[in-house]
């Protein structure tokens, strides 16, 4: 079973406004639930157009869509940052959306290891067939103590990040590092007395960014929009890591403006137009109601803006 409860849906759904007839690219198919919505939305004339890495998340959509009698969505087994080539194919898009992260369904699935529940195998890729970015067997193995470090800090805000890299390091001079449980094994030391929250989220969440290269990924993405999209396209992007939501807030901030000279210069040389309008001032939240039933919720921000 694949289960995913959607994050701000109706939020997406307002500032997405899409309308019949539009094509609209949904980078994240994930449960397919806001695909399904923006494909009623856009009824028969309209079409969306959805990419996902993950093959259980393409199956699942497919079967969804079938039993809804949905036809006007259109799956593509891709990675969202090859937006500039799927625009070419399926595009221009009057509208596109990204959920950025991991599904609940993903987090639960006991052949990979997203989540440090039980003893799984070392596998956060999204596509567990084709690694979009490293295997985390082999960060593990091979990557440096300060690369080790560096992703534990940046990716995940990790306060021990040195000690955890040096563990693994020297853990696996002994054993390999195969599986969620060695992981833990060699973390040990750092995980005791950590609060509330399972003390090794932040090198779970540090190693799934790394393995997927997701901040890549969502970079490519976003410089492929002013090309992707029509002109009056809006974009709406929901992310759950700070990294993240400032890699779109800077974006957007670059993309809205029609100088983007170093603020030394005097007389613009860099002759840049803008291609943006922003139209959420400050990221959007989830609503209590909706944080309090969905934790998921609660750290997601989003952001959106109109292409010019
Ligand atoms: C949070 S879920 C999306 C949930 C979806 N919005 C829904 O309504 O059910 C994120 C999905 O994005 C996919 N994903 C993450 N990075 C991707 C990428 N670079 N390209 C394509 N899909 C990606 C994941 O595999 C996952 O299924």
């Amino acid at each position: 079973m694949y289960t995913h409860v959607p994050v701000m849906l109706a939020e997406v759904l307002e500032y997405l406004k899409p309308q019949p007839g539009e094509k609209i690219f949904d980078g994240t198919l994930g449960g397919a639930n806001y695909s399904l919505a923006i494909a009623s939305a856009v009824g028969p004339q309209g079409q969306v157009v959805a990419t996902d890495l993950d093959p259980l998340a393409i199956k699942n959509a497919k079967e969804k869509a079938k039993k809804a009698g949905i036809k006007n969505l259109q799956i593509v087994q891709d990675n969202f940052g090859n937006l500039a080539e799927i625009a070419e194919q399926h595009g221009p898009f009057d509208g596109a959306v990204f959920d950025l992260g991991l599904s609940s369904a993903q987090l639960a699935d006991e052949k990979r290891g997203f989540s440090f529940q039980g003893d799984r195998p070392l596998s956060m890729s999204f596509n567990p067939e084709e690694a979009a970015g490293e295997e985390t067997e082999n960060i593990l193995r091979y990557y440096k103590i300060e690369e080790l470090t560096n992703i534990f800090r940046i990716y995940g805000d990790e306060p021990k990040a040195y000690s955890a890299a040096k563990l693994i390091v020297a853990f696996r001079k002994k054993k390999p590092i195969k599986t969620t449980g060695d992981l833990l094994e060699a973390l040990a030391p750092i995980l005791k007395n950590r609060g509330k929250t399972n003390p090794a989220t932040r090198i779970f969440q540090a190693l799934r960014i790394e393995t997927n290269k997701e901040f890549k990924n969502l970079e490519n993405a976003l410089a492929a929009l002013p090309t992707a999209l029509k002109p009056g396209a809006r974009i709406v992007v929901v992310s759950f890591h700070s990294g993240e939501d400032r890699i779109v807030k800077n974006f957007f901030r670059l993309e809205s403006s029609d100088c983007i000279c170093p603020s030394a210069v005097f007389t613009c040389t860099c002759g840049h137009q803008k291609t943006l309008k922003i139209i959420t001032k400050k990221p959007l939240e989830a609503s209590a109601q909706e944080s309090a039933e969905n934790p998921r919720a609660r750290s997601a921000k989003l952001r959106a803006a109109i292409r010019l």
